[in-house]
Order: structure tokens, then sequence, then C-alpha cells
């Protein structure tokens, strides 16, 4: 399962290389791959955005020693550490991210600020941490309970955890669960638990939660008709780009159509939960 999750993630990796409007979307410029959302002050469409919910939460720490669990091209850690200083690690299981970031680190001069690995979320971590954030990355866990257990162990007493992800309501209406489960299948999400799963599975883990902001409100999923048109065009690439080498992409581009259904009909919600530990 993990190593079908890095094959998918490298072979993104190599589109987001190829296509320029895959990279618009995927947010490159500021070296992330996670969801855009409504500034609710400047009105902006960023990927930047979600920065101004987390922040908070980060600030109140001392000496920061954070951990970007699922960390992509590194961008959480590199604007984290230029706002909140202190030391960042970067976690992936993506062989192309992680080299990807690693030279980006090294071309910035941030080689002894910020490190990142190649490893997963449930291995055992390479340090101790003040925070840990995981934006879009713990819903491919396996094991939820295993995945915070495993990351609140490495958090100091007092620390935070923060994830921000896709949280499907706790009933989710008859007519949206193919979807739902299409949507899980396709984006290697088995589990995918609502706020209220994640919430129980961290009190388990001894972690408290501090915070439950829903920013579903801050996207712009498209309207079904589009949704609709963009799924026969994507449908009509798709033997064409298996042909190419990117057989995955498919079930990336449709698991993304799938999802912006759901959050448009409010089957899904995108929260940022912050836990902290006792
Ligand atoms: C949608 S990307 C989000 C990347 C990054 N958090 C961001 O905001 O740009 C999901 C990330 O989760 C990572 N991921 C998935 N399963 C993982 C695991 N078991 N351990 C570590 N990272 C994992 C992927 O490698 C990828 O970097």
């Amino acid at each position: 399962m993990v190593q079908d999750i890095a094959l998918y993630y490298d072979e993104l990796h190599r589109w987001t290389a190829k296509d320029k409007e895959f990279q618009v979307f995927s947010g490159h410029e500021n070296d992330t791959i996670h969801r855009f959302l409504i500034d609710p002050e400047t009105g902006a469409f960023s990927p930047g955005t979600i920065y101004r919910f987390i922040d908070p939460y980060i600030a109140a720490l001392p000496a920061v020693r954070g951990l970007d669990a699922g960390s992509g091209y590194g961008g959480t850690c590199f604007r984290c550490l230029g706002v909140h200083g202190g030391h960042w690690t970067g976690i992936t299981i993506s062989p192309e991210q992680s080299a990807h970031a690693t030279g980006i680190a090294k071309a910035r001069g941030l080689e002894d600020r910020i490190d990142f690995h190649l490893l997963s979320y449930d291995a055992p971590l390479p340090g101790r941490y003040t925070v840990v954030i995981a934006i879009e990355s713990l819903i491919h866990s396996a094991d939820p309970a295993r995945t915070l257990a495993n990351l609140a162990a490495a958090l100091d007493p007092g620390g935070r955890l923060i994830i921000v992800d896709d949280m499907p309501v706790d009933k989710v209406p008859e007519a949206d669960r193919s979807y739902l489960a299409d949507f899980k299948l396709f984006w290697r999400c088995p589990v995918a638990p609502s706020a209220a799963g994640w919430i129980a599975a961290a009190a388990v883990a001894g972690l408290r939660v501090i915070a439950n902001d829903d920013l579903s409100h801050l996207m712009q999923p498209r309207a079904e008709a589009d949704l609709d048109a963009a799924f026969a065009d994507i449908s009509a690439q798709a033997a064409q780009k298996a042909a190419a080498g990117f057989s995955r992409l498919w079930e990336a581009e449709i698991g993304g159509l799938h999802l912006e259904r759901l959050h448009r009909r409010g089957s899904i919600r995108y929260a940022m939960l912050v836990f902290e530990r006792a």
C-alpha cells in the first residue's frame, strides 16, 4: 500500500514537471501540493491561505522544532522556517519529492535548519518535536489510530499536532457513497476518517483537541455540470496518458473531481484539527 502511494506521488511529480496547468493547480510555485483556499481578508485564492489558520498555533510555542508529516516538496517547512524560525524536518514516502525538497534546501543554503527524509509517518521518527503539521497527508493512512500514536509519541509535552484534511461527514448520504468510495480508492485513502473519527483516535493517543475549524466555505468547487464535462474530457484522455506512462494520473484526476463534487454537496468537509499533548 505505502509503495503504491509512493509510486502514485512519483508519477504526479513527473506529470507536474510536464504540465503547466497542473503546476498552477498544485501550488507548485510555493512548493506545495495542497488545496487553494480563498483568503478571508484579501479574497486571493491561494495555496498560502492555510497558513493564516495554522500560524497562531505555532506562534504560541517556544523554540520551534517542527515536523511536517507528509511534506511533499517541503513548502510548509520552508514557509514555517521563514515565519517561525527553529528547525524543521519533512518526511515523505515519495523519493521524487524527497530528492526535490532536499535540492531546494541545499540551493537555499538551509541544510542546517531543514532536513528531509524518505520515511513513513508510521515508522520511528528522526527526532522529537514541539509541533507536527500534516496537510492533506494523513488521509492516506491505512491505520489512523496507529499513525496518530506514532506522531503523538514524538511530541514534547504541551506540543501540538495540526491536521488539515478532507474529512467525510459522519453520515454520508446514500447518493454520495459511491463517489466517496471511488474517491478513497483513486486517491489511496483507505480509511479517510471523519473529524469525529480523528478526534476519537487522537484521544486514545493522549491528544486533546483544542481547535476544530471547518474551512470548507473557503473552497471553490465547480458546478456539477462543469464537473460532468471535466469527467468526460479527462476520461477521453485516459488511454493516451496511460500509453505515455501515466496510468495513475487518470485516478488522481477523477478522484479529484469526485472530491470536488462531494465538497459541493457538503458530504466532505475541509477541516483543520489542532491537538495538544498533555
Ligand atoms: C497531497 S500531498 C501534501 C504534501 C504537503 N503536505 C503539502 O501540503 O504540500 C500528500 C503527501 O503525503 C505523503 N504521504 C502519504 N502517505 C505517507 C506516509 N505513510 N508517510 C509519509 N508521507 C506520506 C505523500 O508522500 C505526499 O508528500
